[in-house]
């Protein structure tokens, strides 16, 4: 079966050579110290299990989509018209060329009606043809239009058989059916051969049918991935049910298939549309702050799969330039998806810079995916944000003021996980510049409500490493130690199928992020179980480390309920070819 991570992997092999062009230092690979353990022989307890630091060959992760959205400027409102003049303002304000790829048409473009074989019917004024030889009521005209500007085009449904519009219609009168439900396999067949590339499956018609989400969005990824089959194109899966279910801890393997990114919190802002009621809303920065906390589920981040805290209300009504760039800089650090959802035919120039700073983005695209973890709040409301990005010794963070008086904030190197016998430089990113360079800590006057974003870089205190064949850990179904020629304890361990690992380490206590060094020479990404201390597994995605035996490297962020003794990370890909695990190493940082 071609699995949903098989086409990843065409993703992430585009996007290494495609960001290796600006990450330099991931072209090359520093081989960990020779192994004392493997010249010690046998090892018993967890801590005799750790080694010494490894740099590491980075695999590149696919990062965060970037876009716009039409529903908090149009609502139902959308038609052929906005949308080309949205897709236009995209490219003419430079946020095209800055990385934002997807026009997503949001709840509106439909109206629930279908033909006696079941099949969707479109209001034809409101999608119209757009050249000569095409069909009015056709959305593949629009889409067709959004791929003519070297853009991507998205598209909404309902996972139950009413949708929004019509339990909490917006603009307009209640509408029926609207929805998927009974017609998955249809209407996402529909979709992909309409040539839409991203689909946002809403849980308004499910909430109130409660259905059950991990079941039901497991029956869609089924059908999402059967449309990708039979079309043979790519339908990025974003589900929507507002972090009502917790689908951090299912999203990321639902249906043994997956999605992409899930909401993690309701809407921002309900829609602003211009020359409607609606016209007087504001988006609120408490709003703003409220949506961050709730999308921090660091642990499910990573290999390509995203908590989404929503659109981003830049831009709109209500926010200044400030808390405009604070709201940018919160997105970044959580590496969240980059969704626009203001009208981009009237973005003010200081909007657009903000919208497209190279810096902030580049904080957001980090090629290792993951997000930031709160590293500090010495008071109440005075926090330190902080996440590893892929460039040895580099790290970003956030100093949040959420207090309404200025204040100081300190960074220490030992809390985001830098050597502070070194020095490290500081750069302000909104500032656009190099503070200079600053022993063990930097510290800054941050106004209230505001935030500085900054890129620090040093030398990574020492990481603790635990070799994979070590005899500290569990094999069973078979696993076994292997030769490595090219693995600097010269041994690994492949899992899949029976076979499983459980690395037997030190116990976690505090939010770890772990390098995993593995081989991978297949030409499509593992997918393997990954259970901390007996908790429920999250779906992990081993990206192809090159045709050869190079151990190639992937990071995540784990965290420990009820460490004991010892902490435990069970891997395992159960009826499945697995990676070959060389070893895994901790992150230092005060997480
Ligand atoms: C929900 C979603 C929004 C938007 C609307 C459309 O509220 O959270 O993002 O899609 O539905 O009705």
């Amino acid at each position: 079966m071609l699995k949903r991570s098989v086409r990843a992997a065409a993703g992430i092999a585009a996007l290494a050579v495609g960001f290796l062009s600006f990450v330099p230092s991931l072209l090359f690979t520093v081989v960990a110290p020779s192994s004392f353990e493997a010249a010690q022989g046998m090892q018993s307890s967890p801590s005799s299990n750790q080694q010494t630091e490894s740099k590491a060959n980075q695999i590149p992760i696919t990062p965060p989509p970037m876009g716009w959205s039409s529903w908090n400027s149009f609502s139902n409102t959308v038609d052929s018209n906005v949308i080309m003049q949205q897709t236009k303002a995209l490219v003419s304000s430079g946020m095209k060329k800055a990385g934002y790829q997807y026009v997503n048409i949001d709840e509106g473009w439909w109206l629930g009606e279908r033909d006696q074989s079941g099949n969707i019917l479109v209001d034809a004024k409101q999608w119209p043809a757009l050249q000569p030889g095409e069909q009015p009521g056709d959305m593949s005209n629009i889409v067709r239009f959004i791929h003519g500007l070297g853009l991507k085009a998205g598209i909404y449904t309902d996972a139950g058989e009413a949708g929004c519009s019509f339990y909490g219609p917006d603009l307009g009168p209640p509408i029926l059916h609207t929805g998927s439900e009974g017609h998955y396999d249809q209407d996402f067949l529909k979709f992909a051969q309409w040539g839409f590339d991203y689909v946002k499956v809403d849980w308004c018609g499910g909430n109130k049918e409660n259905l059950d989400p991990a079941a039901q969005y497991a029956e869609i990824a089924h059908a999402i991935h059967r449309a990708e089959k039979i079309t043979g194109h790519r339908l990025y899966f974003s589900i929507c049910d507002w972090g009502n279910n917790s689908p951090w801890t299912w999203a990321p393997g639902v249906g043994g298939i997956a999605a992409d990114i899930w909401r993690t919190s309701g809407d921002i802002v309900a829609p602003i549309v211009a020359n409607t009621p609606n016209s007087s809303r504001s988006a609120s920065f408490a709003g703003v702050l409220s949506n961050f906390d709730q999308g921090i589920h660091p642990q499910a981040q990573h290999t390509g799969f995203y908590n989404d805290p929503d659109m981003m209300v830049v831009g709109m009504q209500g926010l200044s330039d400030a808390q405009n760039r604070v709201h940018m800089s919160l997105w970044a650090i959580s590496g969240a998806p980059l969704i626009v959802g203001a009208d981009l035919s009237k973005l003010s120039k200081a909007t657009i810079e903000i919208l497209t700073n190279p810096d902030v983005i580049a904080v957001d695209q980090n090629l290792l995916g993951i997000q930031a973890i709160k590293v500090d709040e010495p008071l109440p409301g005075l926090q330190v944000w902080s996440k590893p990005l892929a460039t040895p010794g580099g790290h970003a963070v956030l100093l949040l003021n959420r207090t309404s008086a200025p204040a100081k904030i300190e960074v220490s190197w030992n809390e985001i996980g830098l050597d502070s016998s070194a020095s490290a430089t500081v750069r302000n990113l909104w500032a656009g510049k190099e503070l200079g360079s600053y022993s063990s800590t930097y510290t800054a006057t941050i106004p209230a409500s505001d935030a500085a974003l900054l890129v620090i870089h040093g030398t990574d205190a020492k990481a603790t490493r635990y070799e994979a064949a070590s005899s500290a850990n569990e094999l069973s179904g078979g696993a076994t130690p292997e030769p490595c020629e090219t693995c600097p304890s010269g041994r690994s361990i492949t899992i899949g199928g029976e076979r499983s690992l459980t690395f037997k380490i030190a116990p976690l206590k505090r939010s770890t992020f772990v390098q995993i060094h593995y081989i991978n020479r297949s030409t499509s990404p593992h997918t393997t179980q990954l259970s901390v201390d007996g908790q429920m597994p999250t779906d992990i995605l081993f990206p192809p480390t090159g045709g050869g035996d190079e151990v190639g490297s992937i990071t995540i962020e784990v965290e420990s309920k009820q460490a004991g003794s010892e902490s435990t990370l069970a891997f395992s890909s159960p009826g499945v070819t697995g990676p070959a695990f060389e070893s895994i190493s901790l992150l230092a940082g005060a997480h």
